[in-house]
Formats: structure tokens, C-alpha cells, sequence
């Protein structure tokens, strides 16, 4: 028989009841729906320092919050991830709609969400050629450099400043190479990228300064460089490689290095994940996974995926979690979504789904499975709590 989450909520609910008022307490640090003795949530299992985090849209599942109901999407994603990333909701488009208008009220509903369930939140993106505002692409066609500039200056010390403390990692600079079979080949996205467009002259100037005005409105949070395609050793990530040491020697605070891990099963899976996250971590970065899913194509009239596809998808997600767990500086391990009621990858991508670790009404997939089941065993003994 199936595991389902909704059967535990139901468990946990019931002996939430009956507790003693003491018991009650001690207990109070876990979310809702969750007791502390929930032997079968990933953040319960996780080695104790490394975060394991779901995207969320918090505009579309956040907003209106009610901890004293809260739904039962609310209560997988309290009870499971120890972290949280705004799936939109700290995008420049979200955040400043217009020159001299920042609107925080979908992050800020992120955050309040993570801090009234013990979880962290990873801050996305500073700098990005995709989801930009209007205003942005617009002004941008007549940009100097040092308007440009001055708009991305503006804007880092505003978000950042606004979540101080909030924040554990940033993913500051999300995207900024072009792949390999792009027009160009591995570089720069000088034409795509607005702000580095403006400043093709010398980007990685631009890239260091991005870094050390995050820094400065937030000096506690990791700073990241962000990609897909950058799980193994490639000549994308060896380009990231080339410039994470110029933007450290340049005096640039970049604190990490993310692999999105976007995979789909039309794709083979690069092995050297584990290799390429020790080269970074060896510069003294951390290392994360930032948004890991795993697609699968479904043919017409495919009404699901088969046994062998369920199998592969649930070795990929593990395969990601291993090089993680293997590797200390990996800080944290986020799935982009964690059901496939509200995953990206059916309207970005026609003809693959699936992706996510639980269907479509949060019951856990074999991927789940296998993550839990690796969390549990990089965990040297249980909490005696667990029953
Ligand atoms: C995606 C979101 O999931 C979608 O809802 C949105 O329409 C497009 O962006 N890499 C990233 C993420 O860094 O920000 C993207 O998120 C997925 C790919």
C-alpha cells in the first residue's frame, strides 16, 4: 500500500489532540499537521545542517495564510521542507512593477509563511534576463552602462535590504551563460541580459558589483551564481568555474555555486555532479541544489508514465541528492515544486510532465521515496523521539 501524506496529516492531527499541555510545547516547533515525531518528513531527516526546500508560488498558495487552517498544500510544504523558495514571487517583475514601485506583498506573505513554520528562505533572483518588468526591457534599449547600473544598484539594495535577515542564500546572478548551442556558444549573456548588455564592455565588473551590493544591504546571506545545465562537469560550468576565481579575485563576496537540476528523462544524466560541486567547494564555495525536477515524456495517449520511467526519475532525483549529501559544502537541496498540481513543467515544456516528487494530490512518488529514504541514511542515528 501507498504511503500517503494526507494519511499522516490525519494521524499527526489526531495525536495533536490528545497531548498533554507539556507535551504540546515541546512540540510547538513543529509545523502544522506535523508532530516533532514525524519520522517520514524529508526536514526531519535531513543531516542537520544541510536545508532540504521547495519552491512555492506564494501569490498563487501563500497569500491569506491562516496558520490556524491551513490547507492542506500549506500543510506538506510545513511539514516537509525545511526551506522555501519564492517560485516567482522575489522576481523583478513581482517586485518592482515600475521605476519607483517595489511590491513585497507575495514575498513577504513567502516569508512570514517560512518564519511561522521554522524554515528558511533561499532569495531569487537579483539579475536575470527572463522575467523582467516592462519598464526594464523598454529603458533599457537606450542604456549606458552606468544607467544601467544605477537601476541594478537600486534595486539589489532595496530587495535585499528589505529581507535582511530573512535570507540564508541569495541566488544573485541567475542564468548569465548562454549554452553551448546557443548562437555564441558558452558566454556571457551580453545580448540577452539587459544589464549585462549595457555593460559588455566589462560584465564581470558589473557581475562583482552586483555581489558586493547584496553584500553590503545583507552581509549574513550566501550569495550564489545560478544555472541549469550546470549539474556536471561542462563547458558551461567550466566557464562558471573560470569565473567564480576571477570574481574572487576581483574581491567579489560570492558565497556559492547553484546546480538548478532541471532534468528530463529525453536527456542522459552527467555523473560528474559529485566532481563538479567539489571543484566549487574547493574554491571555498558552497554548493546547492536549487531546483531540481525531473521531467518525463508522455507520449499522446500515455495517460502515465510507465514503471521503468517512474524508477530512472526516482534515481535522478537521488542521484542529485547523493552528490549533495557527499559533498559538505552543499548547503542546501530544493525541488522546484514539490507536486505536480502546480509544477512549471507541462506549460513550459509539451509533451513531458510528471516532474515533481508527489502527484497531483500530494501522495509520495517513488522519487520521494528515495530521497527520504538517502536523508535517512546520511543521518547517523534518529532522534529517540522518532517512533
Ligand atoms: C519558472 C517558474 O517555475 C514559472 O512559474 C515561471 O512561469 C517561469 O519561471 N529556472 C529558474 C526559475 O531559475 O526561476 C524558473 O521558474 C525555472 C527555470
Amino acid at each position: 500500500m501507498r504511503r500517503s501524506i494526507r494519511s499522516l496529516l490525519v494521524a499527526t492531527a489526531a495525536v495533536a489532540l490528545v497531548l498533554p499541555l507539556w507535551a504540546a510545547h515541546a512540540a510547538s516547533a513543529a509545523p502544522p499537521g506535523f508532530s516533532n515525531a514525524d519520522k517520514d518528513a524529508l526536514r526531519n531527516q535531513a543531516p542537520r545542517d544541510l536545508a532540504v526546500g521547495s519552491a512555492v508560488w506564494a501569490q498563487q498558495q501563500l497569500v491569506g495564510y491562516d496558520r490556524k487552517a491551513p490547507t492542506e498544500f500549506q500543510q506538506v510544504l510545513a511539514g516537509q521542507f525545511s526551506s522555501l523558495s519564492p517560485e516567482n514571487d522575489m522576481k523583478w517583475d513581482a517586485v518592482h512593477p515600475a521605476p519607483d514601485v517595489y511590491d513585497f506583498t507575495s514575498a513577504d506573505a513567502l516569508v512570514a509563511f517560512a518564519k511561522a513554520n521554522h524554515q528558511q528562505v533561499r532569495g531569487h533572483t537579483l539579475l536575470w534576463h527572463n522575467q523582467n518588468p516592462a519598464w526594464v526591457t523598454a529603458a533599457s534599449a537606450t542604456w549606458t552602462c552606468d544607467d544601467a547600473r544605477a537601476v541594478l544598484e537600486d534595486h539589489i539594495r532595496t530587495v535585499v535590504g528589505h529581507f535582511k535577515g530573512e535570507i540564508y542564500e541569495w541566488d544573485v546572478a541567475n542564468e548569465i551563460f548562454q549554452d553551448e548551442w546557443d548562437n555564441g556558444g558558452v558566454r556571457l549573456r551580453t545580448q540577452a541580459n539587459p544589464f549585462l548588455k549595457a555593460c559588455a564592455d566589462d560584465p564581470v565588473a558589473l557581475l562583482v558589483d552586483a555581489f558586493r551590493w547584496a553584500h553590503e544591504a545583507d552581509p549574513d546571506a550566501v550569495l550564489f551564481l545560478n544555472d541549469y545545465n550546470a549539474e556536471g562537469i561542462n563547458t558551461k560550468t567550466d566557464a562558471y568555474y573560470a569565473l567564480a576565481q576571477q570574481m574572487l579575485a576581483d574581491g567579489a563576496p560570492l558565497g556559492g555555486f547553484g546546480a538548478q537540476g532541471h532534468l528530463s528523462l529525453l536527456y542522459g544524466f552527467d555523473t560528474s555532479i559529485q566532481a563538479n560541486f567539489e571543484r566549487f567547494a574547493d574554491l571555498g564555495l558552497q554548493v546547492a541544489v536549487t531546483e531540481a525536477d525531473v521531467r518525463i515524456p508522455l507520449l499522446d495517449g500515455q495517460t502515465g508514465p510507465t514503471p521503468e520511467q517512474i524508477a530512472v526519475q526516482a534515481e535522478r532525483y537521488d542521484a542529485m541528492l547523493q552528490a549533495c549529501l557527499n559533498v559538505t559544502a552543499c548547503s542546501s537541496f530544493t525541488v522546484w515544486g514539490f507536486s505536480d498540481a502546480y509544477s512549471w513543467v507541462p506549460g513550459v515544456f509539451p509533451g513531458e510532465g510528471w516532474a515533481t516528487i508527489t502527484d497531483e494530490e500530494f501522495t509520495p512518488k517513488p522519487a520521494f521515496d528515495a530521497l527520504l529514504e538517502s536523508l535517512r541514511d546520511a543521518t547517523p542515528g534518529t532522534s529517540p523521539r522518532v517512533g
